[in-house]
């Protein structure tokens, strides 16, 4: 099966790597990926690597994405950055991580806010959704999913959805090495798709990205960008390693291609 869809890969570097080390992994990248027509990388370093790496990458290669940002767009908000601020350095920006909602309390009208602060900006937010290990044992999966999708797409319109990416980032999959199976990451999407269908109809049902998210490492890659509901995926811990985040991007982009990798084969 020939797959003909273009894939998104985002690199989540969290709180690591100061600006040497970063602008050294890029360099790296740099060397390892290809422009590829199907595929975008996005990376997302701490804030402060941004400007610095906006004048160092490849922007046929590589875009970039905030991790987070503040929803009002400037004033007396002491340590906030704001996606007006950002406006001219980053594509995308990451919504509503589930560290930023478990960790930082960030509220389903709080992560709403920053989506449509975001698009007012001219940034595509990259919105996360999923369920802890007590939500999922407890039969709560598709009702927080459904919670937290249709609250972030409160203030924004059925143009702007059609542009959104969604990432299902099971909160128990992050992190750990325990990446979820991709028969639940399907179910999850359907999900998902099926909450945007009624808000916002089929166009935007069928055209919204969704990624996966959690433990992702290169063996896994296939498994998920076969699924015909996956658009790409969010890397974390793996992307602070060149050889492996590169390995992740060469894989994906392979199977996208109909092709397979080399973890397929072992
Ligand atoms: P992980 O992180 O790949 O280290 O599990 C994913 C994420 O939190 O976005």
């Amino acid at each position: 099966m020939t797959l003909t869809k273009k894939i998104l890969i985002v690199a989540n570097w969290k709180m690591n790597l100061n600006v040497s080390q970063a602008s050294l992994l890029v360099h790296k990248l740099d060397k390892k990926i290809p422009i590829h027509k199907d595929l975008e990388v996005v990376l997302a370093p701490p804030m402060l690597q941004l400007q610095p790496l906006s004048l160092q990458i490849d922007h046929r290669k590589f875009k970039l994405a905030s991790q987070d940002a503040y929803y009002k767009d400037e004033g007396a908000y002491t340590g906030q950055v704001s996606f007006t601020m950002l406006s001219h350095l980053v594509q995308y920006g990451i919504v509503g991580h589930s560290e930023r909602r478990n960790i930082f309390n960030e509220s389903l009208t709080e992560t709403a806010q920053k989506v449509a602060a975001a698009y007012r900006n001219g940034i595509t937010p990259i919105l996360c959704v999923g369920e802890t290990k007590i939500e999922r044992l407890s039969g709560e999966t598709n009702q927080v999913l459904h919670d937290q999708v249709v609250s972030a797409l409160s203030n924004i319109t059925s143009e702007e959805v059609r542009s959104l990416v969604i990432a299902y980032e099971p909160v128990w999959a992050i992190g750990n090495g325990e990446p979820a199976k991709p028969k639940d990451v399907a179910n999850a999407i359907k999900t998902i798709k099926l909450n945007v269908l009624e808000l916002y109809g089929k166009k935007a049902a069928e055209e919204v990205r969704i990624l996966y998210g959690g433990s992702v490492t290169p063996d896994t890659v296939s498994g998920y960008i076969r699924l015909p509901e996956v658009d790409g995926l969010l890397v974390g811990g793996a992307s602070l390693n060149y050889l492996s985040f590169s390995d992740i991007v060469a894989n994906a982009y392979r199977v996208g291609r109909g092709l397979t990798t080399k973890q397929d084969k072992a």
